[in-house]
């Protein structure tokens, strides 16, 4: 290292965003996983859609993953339900939700990333829960899971984002899409030598209780999959009232990708889709964007 490169070697230190992950959380994949049902001809189609995102994930070799999720009670209830939370804490602990599911080993945080995050959100006029400890649950642990299921320990720092889809009056598709450009630029602007990979998980269309309990629209869904690479702002144009009626009542969970997408910034690349239905009641989506250089 000559003189001079010290000064470009800290001049060169800040974050990047290497790339974004939309996937399905459903507990049942969890279940499938604590099973090993792997090759087990309802779920194989579903899990080696996931070996080529691994393989990415193996060489890129993201440190940090900031996941982008919505909790469904376990950390906020209907009494007390924050439109965005993020997470400020070094560690978020997995506890039963009562699916049955395999209490996960603590996932690792970035606390003095996550402040940064908070205080670029914060200056953007984006009104946050900021949690210094915070349950971490379906949403955010089974697509952990998916991602690095042979991991010893998680091999990366996770910073949680939670948004509102329970309890209305939820974020708009817009609101949230402006949410993830500055997420993008607050993650990039954080002097640390990070290679950052943002998740968004849930949906895609599914509809638990009610009238249409089961509904599921795969056009919607592949019309989602397709637009959210190039034309994000299509999506972003509906109401969550739209999103309800094409996609059912927890078809809003599209707003995670949607933060995850705007995050990304213009030039992306798709490196992998898949959609395979049904599993349980959703139909469920991936999507595997590369940030262009
Ligand atoms: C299911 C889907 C979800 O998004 C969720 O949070 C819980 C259950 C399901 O399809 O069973
Ligand atoms: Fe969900």
């Amino acid at each position: 290292m000559n003189s001079a490169s010290g000064c470009s070697r800290l001049e060169a230190e800040v974050a990047r965003i290497i790339g974004g992950i939309g996937t399905s959380h459903i507990p049942a994949i969890g279940l499938a996983m604590a099973k090993n049902q792997y090759r087990d001809p309802y779920w194989k189609p579903f899990f080696d859609a996931y070996q080529p995102v691994r393989a990415w994930l193996g060489e890129t070799r993201p440190t940090v993953a900031v996941v982008v999720y919505n909790d469904h009670g376990l950390n906020f209830f209907l009494d007390k339900m924050p439109t965005f939370a993020v997470g400020a804490a070094t560690e978020y602990c997995n506890a039963d939700e009562g699916w049955g599911l395999p209490t996960q080993r603590p996932f690792p945080g970035n606390a003095a990333m996550s402040w940064h995050l908070i205080e670029q959100l914060a200056a953007a006029d984006f009104d946050l829960t900021t949690c210094q400890e915070m349950f971490v649950d379906h949403g955010f642990v089974v697509p952990m899971q998916l991602l690095w299921p042979d991991a010893p320990s998680w091999p990366v720092r996770t910073i949680p984002i939670h948004v509102n889809t329970v309890q209305h009056p939820l974020p708009s598709p817009a609101r949230c899409l402006k949410f993830g450009e500055v997420l993008g630029r607050a993650i990039e602007s954080w002097p640390a030598n990070e290679r950052v990979v943002v998740l968004g998980t849930g949906g895609l269309s599914h509809q638990l209780d009610g009238r249409r309990a089961g509904f599921i629209n795969k056009p919607f869904d592949l019309y989602c999959l397709e637009k959210i690479v190039h034309e994000p702002e299509l999506l972003a144009r509906y109401s969550i009232r739209d999103l309800i009626e094409f996609a059912g009542t927890q078809g809003p969970e599209l707003i995670q990708w949607l933060i995850m997408r705007g995050a990304l910034g213009a030039d992306v690349r798709k490196l992998e889709s898949n959609y395979h239905v049904p599993i349980s009641n959703t139909g469920s989506g991936l999507l595997l964007l590369e940030k262009a250089a």
